[in-house]
Parts: structure tokens; C-alpha cells; sequence
């Protein structure tokens, strides 16, 4: 089985882990892989003057950056369409107001003429989404806009990121990063702001102070999550893994990554809690091997950019979490591929997903950002964290489908 959604960073080691950890609870919430995770994120992807503050999620994380700026009530947040509820729901609980711009059909960023018209005086904050790990092209240009204007920047990187592009202190404002179970290294649950600036940096380690602790079920559910994932792919051949699944999922083992009242439109506040020591030990182990695993997203990035048809944008240069493509035939195509056991991507299916949210929940007016609204319709996520052989089995199958539809 593969699947973009389902564990893709998980190997036998991280449930080996996980499996040893289940019996050292007083790991779970202190120790000393916390302050050892910040100083590994500060020596790999920033620079040691770098503030980083930890979260249970990015989302947490974000709801604290944004309370730290002392907006005003009403004060508006410029973020993109073709983005998520996690990114918006804090936007939302605080008070202030999304502005949502277009995006470019090459990098799923922010369109750079669609910002400008849609920025005015009560806009504050501007999020650039690296949507997929892709560097917005006009990332430049966008941040020197923002320096005119006097927003303060938020480099949302949830998805992904090249891995160079932080480092030499190349930013301002604050860069978001997800640790999420999807996204380019995983502990499950887990967020972070790093920040070069001092009053700021001082402020959000207050707020990881203060903040509540997950429960000890919680911790369970997410020790488990590691262990789980690995059982279900070994048994997936033999069908015994998908009735786990199943199972393990109606027993509430397995927690999802967003709850019942995002789906409402709603912040749910047990996302905001402190990020557990024991997420910090996951995080460190996925470090260790992060090098291969992001020259191996690179490397099957490249092999779907030349084999796909039609040929999709200049995309191939990162190292994706997802690789995109633009296709009329989404449904179909995935459909074709579930047959194989192949489960491929479909972020995101509209321009704040998940689909259930009620888009004037979250102040979407249809029709404002037309090319995201093309793009969720047709935009299938293709897995990268697969070896050369099986990216070569996805191309065929992808192409296969494709052929079968025209
Ligand atoms: C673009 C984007 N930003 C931020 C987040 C927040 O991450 P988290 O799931 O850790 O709350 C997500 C979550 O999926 C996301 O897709």
C-alpha cells in the first residue's frame, strides 16, 4: 500500500522507538530533547540567534504568533486561497479578518498583482504559504511589498520547504513549521515559530510556559499512532491491515488530524497545548535521516516532472512533500490507482479545505479567487516519499488512468 495521506514518514525504526518509549512515561512530557530539538532546528534551518518556540500543532503555534502581535480587533491577516482551516481558524478565534488572495497556477502561491490590489491600511499580517514545499517565485517580491506596507510576515512552511532557504538569517517576521503526520517530517502532532526577533521570541516562550499539557491519553494516542501506522502497512497486503485500520480507528487509537469542530469552522483549543518531550524524541529521530529523505523527495519530484503528461510547471527543483498535478481527470485517476492499492492526495479539494467546512464560515465570498477555485478542483498530489521503483509504478498508473479517460 502506498498513500500520501497515511503515515509516509513512519519506518520500522520510528514504531521501534515508540514501542520503547510506551514504557518510560516519565519521558513523555519533560526532558532535555526539547531544548535539543530547538538547537537542532536552529543549527539545521536557521542561525543560532534564531528564537524557536514549540507547540502541539502548527496551528497552536500560529493562534500564539498572531496574539503576540497586539493587532487590533478586526485588523485583517492577508492570506492565500488553496490553503487549510488550520491556517484560518486562528485568524478567525482572535478576531481578526481574513483577506483571501489568488494564487499562481506555477508555484500554488500568492499572485503578486492579486496582493496588491486586494492590500489595504487595516491589513496587518501576511502569511506566504510555501504550499507543497514550493519557494513562491516571487518570494522576493512579495517580501519587500510587505516591507513597504509594514505587515508583519508569517512564512508559513508547514508543507515543506527548501532547506536552504532560511539559513544566513534570509528572513524577517516569523517562519511557521508543522510537524504534523503529513507533512515533510512527522511527530505525529507538533508546530513551531522561529523568530529573529527578541521582544517576540521573549513573548512566545512565555506562552509555552503557560500553556496546558496534553493528556496523558493524548500522549498515548500519539506514541501509539507510530506503532500502529507500521502494523497496518505490513499487514495491508494481506487485508488485515485495512480491518486494523478500521478498527484501530473506531476504538479512537487513532486521532485525527482535524477535529469534529474545525470541521464546523470552529478553533479547537485542544490543539492548543505544549509540544511533549516525547514528540521531541520522534522529531529528533526523523532529523537524523532527514538528509535522504529529502534527497529522495527531490530525486521523485524530478522523475514525475519528466514523466508526467502534460508536462507540469518548474516545480521539480524541491523537494516536495507532494508532487501536484493538474489534472481534469482527479477522481478518475485516483479511483484508477485505489484498485492497486494506491491512495493519491487531493490537497486541497477547495480553496480552505477540508470540503466539509462551510466556506462562509470562514469569510470565503465565492468567485474572489477564481484560479484557486480551478486549481482544488483539479489538482491530484502525487506521493514522494516512495522509492525510484514505486514513483516509476505510480508514473504508469497515473498515465495509464489518464489514457483511459480521454
Ligand atoms: C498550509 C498549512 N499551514 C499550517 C498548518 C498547520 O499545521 P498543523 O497541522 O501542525 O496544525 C497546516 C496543516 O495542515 C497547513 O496545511
Amino acid at each position: 500500500m502506498i498513500s500520501t495521506d497515511f503515515g509516509p514518514n513512519e519506518k520500522g525504526r520510528d514504531a521501534l522507538l515508540a514501542f520503547s518509549l510506551l514504557f518510560q512515561p516519565w519521558r513523555w512530557r519533560r526532558g532535555k530533547e526539547l531544548y535539543n530539538l530547538k538547537r537542532r532546528l536552529k543549527s539545521k534551518f536557521f542561525s543560532l540567534d534564531t528564537h524557536i518556540s514549540l507547540f502541539l500543532t502548527g496551528r497552536g503555534a500560529l493562534y500564539q504568533y498572531l496574539r503576540s502581535l497586539n493587532l487590533a480587533q478586526d485588523d485583517e491577516v492577508l492570506v492565500q486561497a488553496f490553503t487549510c482551516e488550520a491556517v484560518v481558524l486562528p485568524i478567525l478565534d482572535l478576531g481578526f479578518t481574513p483577506v483571501y488572495v489568488d494564487i499562481t497556477e506555477q508555484d500554488y502561491s500568492i499572485d503578486v498583482t492579486d496582493l496588491k490590489k486586494k492590500c489595504s491600511p487595516k491589513c496587518k499580517v501576511l502569511i506566504l504559504q510555501h504550499t507543497f514545499g514550493i519557494t513562491p517565485n516571487d518570494r522576493l517580491k512579495i517580501l519587500q511589498f510587505a516591507t513597504q506596507q509594514k505587515l508583519h510576515v508569517i512564512e508559513d512552511v508547514a508543507h515543506g520547504f527548501d532547506q536552504d532557504v532560511f539559513k544566513n538569517k534570509r528572513f524577517t517576521g516569523a517562519v511557521l513549521m508543522s510537524f504534523g503526520r503529513s507533512k515533510l517530517f512527522s511527530s505525529v502532532f507538533g508546530g513551531a515559530i522561529a523568530t529573529r526577533a527578541e521582544r517576540v521570541g521573549k513573548i512566545m516562550k512565555e506562552a509555552e510556559r503557560q500553556l496546558p499539557n496534553p493528556s496523558t491519553w493524548f500522549l498515548l494516542q500519539l506514541i501509539f499512532y507510530k506503532i500502529l501506522v507500521v502494523v497496518i502497512y505490513g499487514l495491508y497486503h494481506i487485508a488485515i491491515g485495512k480491518m486494523l485500520h478500521f478498527l484501530f480507528k473506531q476504538c479512537n487509537l487513532i486521532v485525527p488530524e482535524v477535529t469534529p469542530r474545525e470541521k464546523r469552522g470552529k478553533f479547537d483549543t485542544l490543539m492548543l497545548k505544549t509540544y511533549p518531550n516525547v514528540a521531541a524524541i520522534f522529531m529528533l529521530e526523523q532529523l537524523d535521516r532527514f538528509n535522504d529523505v529529502y534527497q529522495r523527495r527531490k530525486a521523485i519530484s524530478t522523475i514525475y516532472y519528466y514523466g508526467l503528461e502534460p508536462k507540469q510547471f518548474s516545480t521539480y527543483q524541491y523537494a516536495l512533500n507532494r508532487f501536484p498535478y493538474i489534472t481534469k481527470h482527479r477522481d478518475e485517476i485516483q479511483a484508477f490507482a485505489r484498485k492497486y492499492n494506491i491512495y493519491l492526495g487531493n490537497w486541497y479539494t477547495q480553496v480552505v479545505a477540508p470540503k466539509e467546512l462551510d466556506l462562509m464560515d470562514v469569510g470565503y465570498k465565492s468567485g474572489s479567487c477564481p484560479k484557486a477555485e480551478k486549481l482544488s478542483t483539479c489538482t491530484l498530489n502525487l506521493p514522494t516519499h516512495i522509492s525510484v521503483t514505486e514513483s516509476e509504478g505510480i508514473l504508469q498508473i497515473v498515465n495509464k488512468a489518464r489514457q483511459l479517460t480521454l
